[in-house]
């Protein structure tokens, strides 16, 4: 039987010399939610998805996927495993097309690999246009349909958080982490995403989501969980936490 726990962390923890950026953070995120991740700047909200992505070799703790111990495992493993996360600040490659930046796909590209190439041509050939339809599909579920030819260059910020939801969405990830999907994208773009992100998790992805626009979590987040100087601090539904007089300290305490 599946739990109903997709990801389990527990004591996750990452220094970086002497400065422990995430401190013993533990949480659970069910099947099909999508979790909020708050918390002023320098909180330790990115370091912390770099260590559930693999980018980054956690000091200690434990990460747990649908059950299996994905803490310190290489980002391909993970990737491969249903957990897929897009960057705070997009950098597509400029001068390839849209089309050409969403199938990039990050790993496991049987085209990749010379020996497949050489030996088994129609294999790759076969993945390569199952990627291609894969990648049409999502960039057209995100509304760039008509941009897929263009140099990637020619997107804003907006879409380039668009372009990052497409590309993650061709693996077909379980869980997706996304840090930022609304900074710097103007509210119309905004409200495109907040319906992208709310019609694929009612196909049953679930989503963690760092996020500074209010209004982003309050509409999509449950449970939201704040973070402050690398320690969850509380979690709970939005409406609460953001009344928490701890929460409102630890911003101001940014701020100051
Ligand atoms: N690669 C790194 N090397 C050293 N310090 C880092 C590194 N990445 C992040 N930090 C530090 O870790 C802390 C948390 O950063 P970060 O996770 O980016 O916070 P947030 O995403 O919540 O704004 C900050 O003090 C930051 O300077
Ligand atoms: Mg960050």
């Amino acid at each position: 039987m599946q739990s109903d726990e997709l990801l389990v962390a527990t004591e996750v923890t990452k220094a970086f010399g002497g400065h422990r950026a995430v401190d013993g953070v533990s949480f659970s995120l069910a099947r099909g939610a999508i979790g909020g991740l708050i918390g002023p700047n320098g909180a330790g909200k990115t370091t912390l998805f770099n260590c559930l992505a693999g980018a980054l070799q956690p000091t200690g703790g434990r990460v747990l996927l649908d059950g299996q111990d994905i803490a310190g495992a290489p980002p391909s493993r993970v990737f491969a495993a249903g957990l897929a996360r897009t960057f705070q600040i997009p950098r597509p490659f400029p001068e390839m097309t849209v089309l050409e930046n969403v199938m990039l796909a990050p790993t496991g590209q049987l085209g990749e690999r010379f020996w497949a190439n050489w030996l088994r041509p129609g294999a790759v050939a076969a993945q390569e246009r199952h990627t291609r339809d894969a990648a049409l599909h999502w960039l057209d579920f995100v509304g760039l349909g008509a941009l897929v030819q263009q140099p990637a260059r020619v997107l804003s910020g907006g879409q380039r958080k668009l372009l990052e939801l497409a590309r993650v969405m061709v693996a077909a990830p379980r869980l997706v982490l996304l840090d930022e999907p609304g900074a710097g994208v103007n509210p119309a773009l905004l409200d495109q995403i907040v319906d992208k992100i709310s019609a694929l998790n009612r196909q049953g992805v679930s989503f963690l989501i760092i996020e500074h626009n209010m209004d982003l979590v309050m509409t999509l987040c449950r449970p939201v969980m704040v973070m402050a100087q690398g320690r969850l601090l509380l979690s709970g539904d939005a409406a609460t936490v953001l009344r928490d007089p701890r929460v409102v300290e630890a911003y101001l305490g940014d701020a100051a």
